[in-house]
């Protein structure tokens, strides 16, 4: 038996909160890596070959991250089949919020007229999807929320500095979003998250915060914009995933051949294909949906797992474990079981 601690949770028996509904939006314009290579020194085969992207969406110029949180949160609640006043609470998971204060989850609760909602921000970077999931889930479990609406969505080109090719060419816009409830159509059997704070640096946009508020000599030093440390993420990034899945495994006694499709935080190519090697999965059974939207942080996850339900590959009783890294340094780890309402309620 595996005890239950802050960390990670296993459930076992019919009695797991689930999704009940999922949806996604990516915005209608997108950057080529052709359009990159007119920006900076790069090219459409250094970009495919080192991460597997051609082309990632752009938010336009009147869109904010709430603006695409909220076409997300309108097809999951209509997948849902579900009122937004049915709504208990709230949780975005962004690292790109329309402004520091308020939180974005507000805005996107009053747009919805969610308003039996509380409403918050969760920041946990590219992990901050699965961070959400981990805790919409405990909100579920424990009787405090009978639906919570989890969004993971990201405007990273707006904080993508268009003059460093080592990190213009991975991110993209995008949301993806999902009504968690007592009951759905994807039982999470296991939850864990994880965080190395001593590696923080790795990833960060230095200034905007009390550490280093605004100033003309931030914006000339470009310290808004997204900083990482490539080949180091590089290695902890394969290094964290593969660890807590392994870890996950452990915890459900599973075998990795027990795991019909990984469904990882979509970061590049190489990482994926790393990952998959190292837990001997079969690439075929992991989701990579980079090429057409990039690295799209926490939206990354849900956009790839509904896209990949839309494609009919999930078959009932299948499990499908999340995984993701990001900023902080975080990571997280998730079991789903697919079980079809039918299903369910047989
Ligand atoms: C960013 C990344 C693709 C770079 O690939 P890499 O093989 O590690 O490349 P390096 O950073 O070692 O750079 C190798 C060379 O390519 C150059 N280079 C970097 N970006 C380039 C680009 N867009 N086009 C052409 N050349 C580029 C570098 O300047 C370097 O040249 P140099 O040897 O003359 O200095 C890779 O490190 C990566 O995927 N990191 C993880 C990033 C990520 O996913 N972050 C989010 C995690 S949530």
């Amino acid at each position: 038996m595996i005890p239950h601690n802050a960390r990670s949770s296993v459930t076992r028996g019919a009695a797991c909160p689930s999704i009940l509904g999922l949806g996604h939006y990516l915005p209608v314009d997108t950057i080529t890596n052709l359009d990159l290579a007119s920006l900076v020194d790069t090219s459409d085969e250094w970009i495919t070959s080192r991460t597997g992207i051609h082309s990632r969406h752009r938010a336009g110029v009147a869109e904010a991250t709430s603006d695409l949180a909220i076409i997300a949160s309108r097809r999951a609640l209509a997948d849902a089949q579900l009122d937004p006043g049915q709504i208990d609470l709230v949780i975005l998971a962004t690292a790109t919020p329309d402004a520091p204060v308020p939180a974005t989850a507000s805005t996107v609760q009053h747009a919805l007229r969610a308003d039996r909602a509380g409403a918050m921000d969760l920041n946990a970077g590219c992990s901050g999807f699965l961070y959400g999931l981990h805790t919409a889930e405990a909100f579920i479990r424990s009787g405090s929320a009978e639906h919570v609406l989890l969004i993971g969505a990201d405007t990273l080109t707006r904080v993508t500095d268009y003059k460093d090719r080592r990190t213009c060419v991975l991110f993209g816009d995008g949301a993806g979003a999902c009504v968690i409830a007592a009951k759905g159509f994807m039982q999470v059997i296991y939850s864990s998250v994880g965080c190395d704070g001593s590696q923080a640096d790795l990833i960060c946009i230095p200034a905007g915060g009390s550490r280093l508020p605004s100033s003309v000599k931030t914006i000339e030093d470009r310290q808004h914009y997204l900083q990482l440390d490539g080949s180091r993420v590089f290695r902890q990034a394969v290094r964290r995933m593969v660890e807590s899945a392994r870890e996950a495994l452990d915890a459900c006694g599973l075998a990795a051949s027990d795991i019909a499709w990984v469904i990882p935080h979509q970061a590049n190519e190489r990482i994926l294909s790393a990952v998959a090697e190292k837990l001997e999965i079969p690439i075929p059974k992991v989701v990579i949906d980079v090429a057409e939207t990039g690295n799209t942080s926490a939206a990354s996850v849900p956009i790839a797992l509904d896209r990949a339900r839309a494609s009919a590959h999930f078959e009932p009783g299948q499990l499908i474990l999340l995984v993701a890294f990001g900023a902080g340094l975080t990571w997280a780890c998730q079991i789903l079981r697919y079980a079809p309402l039918a299903e369910t309620n047989a």
